[in-house]
């Protein structure tokens, strides 16, 4: 069972600048992956650089779960791994706390095992859609038991021999893509994705580094197709996990809108499939300087050097929303302080997210003085630059964050440059993907505080 954890509210308030240098946690996505891929693969994996949110933790619980073995050494994680093909059934339900992409894929990775394996979550977590993972396991011959609607808890027995399919996902979404293709691992024959419009490409990356067979083919109008060959061997790696970039946009954000504030942020994932915030910040205004392009165990790293900057509000693409997905809660908070109307498109994804976040960010933005509008994948948002008049007209009024971390974190930024103070409903689920984040804005010169009830 998850355990209820005290809710604990936080309140931001008008901070000077902003000052320093940082490092952000390792990104979440590459994390989860680590584990997974080294508890399965043969031999040992050692990690560093690994983000330990909860969200990850959750997932490590799994793989030990199901036979990997985890120790950490300094600040290394080492993984013995059992195999590919080798999982063992777990005894218990896995419970995957708060994290999307660990059940989703999870549930890929062993839907494709002739055993029976028992999914949940907490509250978010099991009003999320896991049709759209379930759908193609069942195609490659999965029994599942659901929920109504397709909802954790969801018991998955697998087949005795699964059966290859070609998969066209049916929305931008790199979970359904990996756990397809993480479900083709233990599938005899040839396991092909098609993704349309591409998502994060992190699982087709690091699966080729541990030894997948995997084939990606581009075609002019940008379709992918991803062929992975089934049952080869998984051999374990060394993986130093780069700092989240969606992590990173929270002080990333919380610096552009702190007037004076000048902050470095080093080691950031670039890989242009998550990108696109950056892209956008960019097109409002903002000085954001590039520091040190390279390469580091296979992705493309830089440091960010982020200045305070008058922005202006612009209109941002459905096609760009794939690669800055996470990253439209704060946004909406940069387009709060940024003149005229910023226009978001084809972000019906943010419905299914870890809340409905165009919903919990327009009520937020609302509650807080900001004219804004949703449709059913768009938002509007009108600036106020300097932030006159925003905030919290009385301290009663905390912004429902609905267990979402990014809801959280991206209402105490705008906290930092509002005429009035920000209060956040909770600021526990923060942990889940950024675990540090409070101590590390407190020490750029944020003014954030938290009440915790249970003292
Ligand atoms: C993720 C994919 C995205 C993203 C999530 C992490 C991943 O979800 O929102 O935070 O690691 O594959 P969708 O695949 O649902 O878009």
């Amino acid at each position: 069972m998850t355990l209820k954890i005290e809710a604990k509210p936080a309140t931001a308030r008008r901070s000077g600048p902003l000052k320093g240098i940082i490092r952000i946690p390792g990104d979440k996505s590459i994390s989860h992956r680590s584990l997974m891929f080294g508890g399965l693969a043969a031999g040992e994996t050692r990690i560093s650089g690994l983000l330990e949110g909860e969200d990850i933790l959750a997932t490590g619980r799994a793989m030990q779960a199901m036979g990997a073995v985890m120790r950490k050494e300094d600040d290394v994680w080492i993984i013995n791994g059992v195999g590919n093909g080798c999982l063992l059934e777990p005894e218990a339900p896995l419970d995957f706390g708060n994290a999307g992409t660990g059940v989703r894929l999870t549930m890929g990775l062993v839907g494709t095992y002739g055993f029976s394996a028992i999914f949940t979550g907490d509250a978010s977590l099991r009003s999320r859609p896991m049709g759209r993972v379930l759908d193609p396991l069942r195609l490659m011959g999965a029994q599942v038991q659901a929920e109504e609607g397709d909802r954790l808890p969801v018991t998955l027995r697998g087949p005795r021999i699964p059966r290859p399919i070609t998969y066209r996902v049916p929305m931008a979404s790199a979970q359904v893509k990996s756990a397809v293709l993480l479900a083709g691992l233990n599938t005899p024959g040839v396991t092909t994705v098609v993704e349309p419009v591409m998502t994060r490409d992190h699982t087709e990356k690091m699966l080729a580094g541990f030894g997948a067979e995997l084939e990606v083919d581009t075609a002019t109008d940008g379709v992918r197709t991803i062929s992975l060959q089934g049952q080869g061997a998984l051999r374990g790696q060394v993986i130093d996990v780069p700092g989240d970039p969606s992590s990173t946009a929270f002080p990333l954000v919380a610096a552009l809108l702190t007037p004076g504030s000048d902050v470095t942020i080093e080691n950031v994932l670039m890989n242009p499939t998550r990108t696109g915030l950056l892209t956008t910040l960019i097109e409002m205004g903002a000085d954001i300087e590039i520091i040190d392009p390279r390469q580091a165990g296979g992705e493309d790293v830089a440091d960010l050097r982020v200045k305070a900057s008058d922005l202006k509000g612009v209109r941002v693409p459905a096609e760009r929303a794939p690669s800055m997905i996470d990253e439209y809660p704060v946004l909406a908070i940069a387009a709060a302080f940024a003149e005229g109307r910023t226009v978001m498109e084809g972000v019906e994804e943010l419905r299914v997210k870890e809340s409905d976040r165009l919903a919990a960010v327009v009520a937020g933005l609302k509650l807080n003085g900001v004219d804004c509008e949703e449709g059913p994948d768009w938002l509007t948002v009108d600036g106020v630059p300097g932030g006159k008049g925003i905030g919290a007209s009385a301290s009663s009024l905390a912004v429902a964050t609905h267990l979402d971390h990014r809801i959280a974190m991206a209402f105490t930024v705008m906290g930092l440059a509002s005429e009035r103070p920000v209060t956040i409903d909770d600021s526990t689920m923060i942990a889940t993907s950024f675990p540090e984040y409070m101590d590390l804005m407190s020490g750029l010169g944020a003014v954030i505080e938290t009440v915790d009830r249970a003292a």
